[in-house]
């Protein structure tokens, strides 16, 4: 079964209703897009950007979501709250809430599984700090965080993958096109649904590096922070994917 590649903007702590323009510039390139494409703003955007994105090959996706579908969480949003404003996926476990907010390998896999049950994908997030790939540890770092953070019926649910190894968040730094291969590799032939689960890099996609990226084996799409805020950058990422 082939798997489509997928093209998704992580907006992170960035954007305000005034943003909203955006989406008339990416919408015409997303039109002509090989690939799906997917914006994940703040929840504060996620239902203005749905409705700006109706009608569009866009996708909206949210950046968390708690383990519980309601309850005495002040502050938090659920899953089904997330899919009630228009999200189609969530961003769970990415490596900003792993450090700000210490979430562990169990509470991603919660949060992935409650994504599930409230029929959202989740774009579980793993990758390795500095110290760990300068020790040689990356490939067993990030298959420890897989093997924990993937949901208990991850053979049979639709879920992504996004590799983004610390060092490359925000840094201008890439890993290598042979360790990103490799790392992708590793992660591939641990997944119950190999052929069909997309995996993602992540790490300072750019315009200028994204078509290398995108042509590793086993590199099924990008997870883009800073590059995706700009229409003209991440329009240039989403075509350096095909048409
Ligand atoms: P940058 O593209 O800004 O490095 O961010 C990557 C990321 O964390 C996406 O989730």
């Amino acid at each position: 079964m082939s798997r489509r590649t997928l093209i998704a903007g992580n907006w992170k702590m960035n954007g305000l209703s005034g943003a909203l323009g955006y989406f008339d510039a990416v919408a015409p390139v997303a039109a002509q897009a090989a690939a799906d494409i997917l914006v994940c703003p703040p929840a504060t955007l996620l239902y203005p950007v749905a409705r700006a994105c109706e009608g569009t090959r866009i996708r909206v996706g949210a950046q968390d979501c708690h383990a519980h579908q309601s309850g005495a969480h002040t502050g938090d949003l659920s899953a089904s709250m997330l899919r009630d404003a228009g999200a189609s996926h969530v961003i769970v476990g990415h490596s900003e809430r792993r450090a700000d907010h210490g979430e562990s390998d169990r509470n991603v896999q919660a949060k992935a599984a409650a994504a599930i049950a409230a029929g959202l994908v989740p774009v579980i997030c793993v990758g390795e700090t500095l110290a760990e790939r300068e020790s040689g540890e990356a490939i067993d770092v990030v298959a420890r965080q897989l093997a924990g953070s993937l949901p208990d019926n991850s053979a049979t649910v639709d879920l992504v993958i996004a590799y983004e190894p610390v060092w490359a968040i925000g840094t201008g730094l890439v890993a290598s096109p042979a360790d990103v291969a490799d790392m992708h590799a590793a992660i591939r032939e641990r997944l119950p649904n190999p052929a069909t689960t997309c995996i993602l890099y992540g790490g300072s996609v750019k315009p200028a590096n994204a078509a290398e990226l995108l042509s590793l084996a086993d590199v099924d799409g990008a997870l883009v922070g800073g590059a995706s805020l700009d229409a003209a950058d991440f329009s240039a990422i989403i075509r350096a994917a095909g048409s």
